[in-house]
């Protein structure tokens, strides 16, 4: 192949420019011409592209978001849309197509890929859902960033005798509120994963105070089936515990990666360059135990993350 695109799609994710980057440089030495679609499927849609070269991704290693911008597309959902899609990567002559982007973006993908188009696929999103991958790209960033907020947070629930919820993303996954939640010491941790007993969470939080803990941590993943604020309202007529909550909300998604994020999406970006070179397409590229893989598209689509609940089963007994 000799002329790529490569669109960031779906929720920004912390690293997006460093595989934006690898892709680009990556492009540049095999001596192939690489396009830069904003806006994701919506700027696809809209034309909005233009060739890349090394220079356009000087700078842009360290920060957060992404310099191609991102959308979630509705009219790329359309019969229409898709097929406007389709017609512009014909006009711009792209043969080969890298989207980074989380589960519905990468279903966008599998789409073009039925419709003919080499598409790879790469992870990225905060929420660390795709099970091809042991880790997407801004997953790190994102359990960083919770865990200066858990840090910040315990300075105001030790000082006032406080327990408070801070409430995480992560779509109806549960990893970062347990990565964040080990590494951050947090008392309680709550997933999707894991069915909430509310007797079980009260217990701890008394049985806590009576140990003399006045304080704690309780980490809930959005996708809990309870509200934030339902549960800090039941908690405190059960308890009597002075109970506060936070939603750190997109404070997640920005900011500088983590090495651990630039060096994923580095290899990602690269690999997926290296793949389309080789005329090789129709592959989700991941990281599992610490190497680049690739799998079919659909395939790697259907693949479950791995469960979670053994790590919070470990939350459990080192926040005792
Ligand atoms: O998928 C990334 C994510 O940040 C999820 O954790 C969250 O549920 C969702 O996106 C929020 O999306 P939006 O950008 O539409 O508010």
């Amino acid at each position: 192949m000799k002329r790529i695109g490569v669109l960031t799609s779906g929720g920004d994710s912390p690293g997006m420019n460093a595989a934006i980057r690898a892709a680009v440089r990556g492009a540049v030495n095999h001596g192939m011409e690489i396009y830069g679609i904003e806006r994701g499927y919506e700027g696809l849609i809209a034309g909005e592209i233009s060739e890349m070269n090394s220079r356009s991704v000087s700078g842009s290693i360290h920060r957060g978001g992404t310099i191609l911008k991102t959308a979630r597309s509705k009219t790329f959902m359309t019969d229409k849309g898709f097929r406007m899609a389709l017609n512009m990567l014909e006009s711009f002559q792209i043969e080969g197509l890298i989207v980074i982007g989380g589960n519905g973006s990468l279903r966008g993908a599998a789409k073009l890929m039925e419709a003919g188009i080499n598409v790879i696929g790469l992870p990225g999103t905060i929420d660390n859902d795709l099970g091809f991958s042991d880790y997407t790209i801004g997953f790190d960033t994102a359990v960083n960033t919770v865990l200066s907020a858990i840090g910040n947070v315990r300075d105001t629930s030790e000082s006032h005798d406080r327990t408070i919820i801070i409430e995480v993303m992560g779509a109806k996954c549960g990893d970062i509120a347990v990565y964040a939640g080990i590494t951050g010491g947090a008392e309680v941790i709550l997933i999707p994963e894991r069915e909430v007993d509310m007797n079980e969470v009260c217990r701890v939080l008394i049985e806590n105070r009576n140990k003399g803990k006045m304080s704690s941590i309780i980490l809930k993943a959005e996708g809990v089936h309870i509200s934030t604020a339902e549960l800090e309202s039941t908690i405190r007529e059960r308890t009597g515990l002075d109970v506060k909550m936070v939603i750190l909300g997109y404070l997640q998604r920005g900011g500088s990666p983590t090495a651990k994020d630039r060096m994923i999406a580095s290899r990602l970006g690269y690999e997926a360059v290296r793949l389309l070179h080789a005329d090789i397409a129709g592959k989700a590229v991941g990281i599992v135990g610490g190497k680049v893989v690739s799998y079919e598209l659909e395939a790697a689509l259907e693949m479950k993350p791995e469960g979670i609940t053994s790590l919070s089963d470990l939350a459990d007994i080192l926040a005792t």
